[in-house]
């Protein structure tokens, strides 16, 4: 994994790979042959696209034009190659690439080489009219990071799948089981608090949430630890609401289709644990997922109601659809409760994160400015951006409850996701640096890299900050 990547073989065609920039200079060089080819087929040389090459017995290779893409560089103006190539095995072809385009070129290629084929009969053609998923290849670039390549697409593979999978077969149990899988793995201590275990273990909050489904898609709380003990700590925390109906103040039908996306923060959690653990950074990692289904029944939590949590702060649920903050809060309190140096949480939040950054862009609402920094920096420069929203302090007695402590909504329809953050903050222990990731984990349409679904957002951005601070347990 990723098997698009293979190790150099004897018969692979070259692939010229030319910055769009570049591409008249390039054009001047070559023959009449392959001139009056790209004439002919009306090739512009515009960043993203991919012509093959006539040659003596047919075809002698491909040009693709770097570039293109809305960042114009890196990762994502690599990722249009594969689409752009038929089936065979391919090479990079000119001079060794440096090693950040190596990285971008494999990774690129291989988040581009991405089906979710759980449900397809296998040998029928998909959509695409390809019968072999992972036709074409492509040979590592020389001078590449493969592990780094391996970590990063490892976790965005692991997201997209876990985000693909329907609600009908990923309920909390089932998502407790892919974070088993993982703690199992690496070793990592594991344990899972289930159904009215919550309440004798004192996670009130999340039961209240889960309840509703508790018959049959019982709620949890999942967590796991890995590490050497003495290390820095990072907890990941992660919103795992494996289908939000909204609740009895139900969603309607448009806002309720994309809602098995709803645990994918927790299957972020899960995809940056695994790039923590798979490149060894020296941190004592603990990863916590609520796993709940935000569901319709006798047994629901209704508006009004008024709930307990861990922390012991009452909440005032004044919409059933606001679930997400309701069980990050019990999760977030367990994760200060030793005093770790990061807290990192992941939720598909607020359709109002999406108002006001759109769906691409995650926003970030942290309580420590240095470390907001390092997420942004990193985010920049693995083409992985996020953008802050503040955690405006006059804001926060708009969260405070009306007969409660706080409250799960707010009157207005004004900044829903700062609202949130503010109520998330209410959880978090006193001097813990933590950053909140309020992202949507899908993508809308596909681009070059990015097919239609379940996406990873923030993952790389996350993980280059954790390097820069903690550094790997060889480094020490
Ligand atoms: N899971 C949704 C938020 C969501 C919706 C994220 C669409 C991404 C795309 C969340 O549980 C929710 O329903 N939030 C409400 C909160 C409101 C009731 C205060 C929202 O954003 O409308
Ligand atoms: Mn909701
Ligand atoms: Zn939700």
């Amino acid at each position: 994994m990723p098997n698009c990547l293979i190790d150099p073989a004897d018969v692979t065609l070259p692939v010229f790979a030319v910055h769009e920039d570049a591409f008249g200079n390039w054009l001047e060089r070559q023959d009449d042959d392959v001139r009056n080819w790209l004439s002919a087929t009306g090739f512009k040389g515009r960043g993203g696209q991919v012509s093959m090459l006539p040659g003596d017995g047919g075809v002698a290779g491909a040009v693709y034009v770097i570039g293109g893409n809305d960042d114009r560089g890196g990762l994502w103006a690599w990722a249009g190659l594969r689409a752009g190539l038929p089936k065979g095995s391919f090479h990079i072809e000119g001079d060794v690439l440096s090693a950040d385009d190596a990285y971008d070129a494999a990774l690129g290629f291989a988040m581009a080489s991405y089906h979710y084929d759980r449900y397809r009969k296998s040998g029928e053609h998909d959509e695409d009219g390809e019968d072999d998923p992972n036709s074409p290849y492509l040979v590592w670039p020389e001078g590449c990071d493969r592990d780094a390549v391996r970590g990063a697409h490892g976790a965005a593979t692991l997201v997209r799948d876990l985000i693909n999978t329907p609600a009908s077969d990923l309920g909390p149990a089932e998502l407790a089981e892919a974070a088993k899988e993982l703690a199992d793995a690496t070793g990592a201590s594991y344990r899972e608090v289930v159904g009215v275990d919550l309440i004798r273990e004192d996670f009130p909050a999340i039961y209240a949430v889960g309840r509703g489904a508790e018959d049959s898609r019982a709620p949890r709380l999942v967590e796991f630890t890995w590490g050497p003990e003495d290390a820095p700590r990072v907890t990941l925390v992660g919103k795992g609401v494996t289908f939000d109906t909204g609740g009895l103040d139900i969603k309607p039908t448009n806002a309720m289709k994309l809602m098995k996306k709803d645990m994918g923060g927790a299957a972020h959690a899960l995809g940056l644990a695994s790039m923590v653990m798979a490149a060894k950074l020296n941190v004592r990692l603990r990863v916590i997922v609520a796993a709940v289904e935000n569901s319709v029944s006798g047994a629901a939590m209704r508006p009004q109601d008024v709930i307990a949590t861990r922390k012991g702060l009452s909440v005032e649920i004044g919409n059933t659809d606001a679930e997400g903050r309701v069980i990050l809060a019990d999760a977030l309190a367990l994760a200060s409760e030793d005093q770790p140096d990061v807290i990192l949480d992941f939720a598909t939040l607020t359709g109002a994160a999406r108002v006001a950054l759109g769906t691409d862009l995650p926003a970030l609402l942290c309580n420590d400015n240095d470390l907001a920094q390092d997420i942004l920096e990193g985010g920049t420069r693995t083409a992985d951006p996020l953008w802050p929203l503040p955690l405006h302090q006059p804001y926060k007695k708009q969260t405070k409850g009306k007969i409660a402590d706080l409250r799960n909504d707010t009157d207005g329809p004004y900044g829903g996701a700062i609202m949130a953050g503010l109520f998330l903050e209410a959880f978090v222990g006193e001097g813990i640096s933590w950053a909140h990731v309020d992202l949507m984990g899908w993508n809308l349409s596909a681009t070059p890299g990015k097919p239609e679904g379940g996406e990873a957002m923030s993952l790389r951005a996350m993980f280059a900050a954790l390097t820069q601070r903690f550094g790997s347990q060889d480094s020490i």
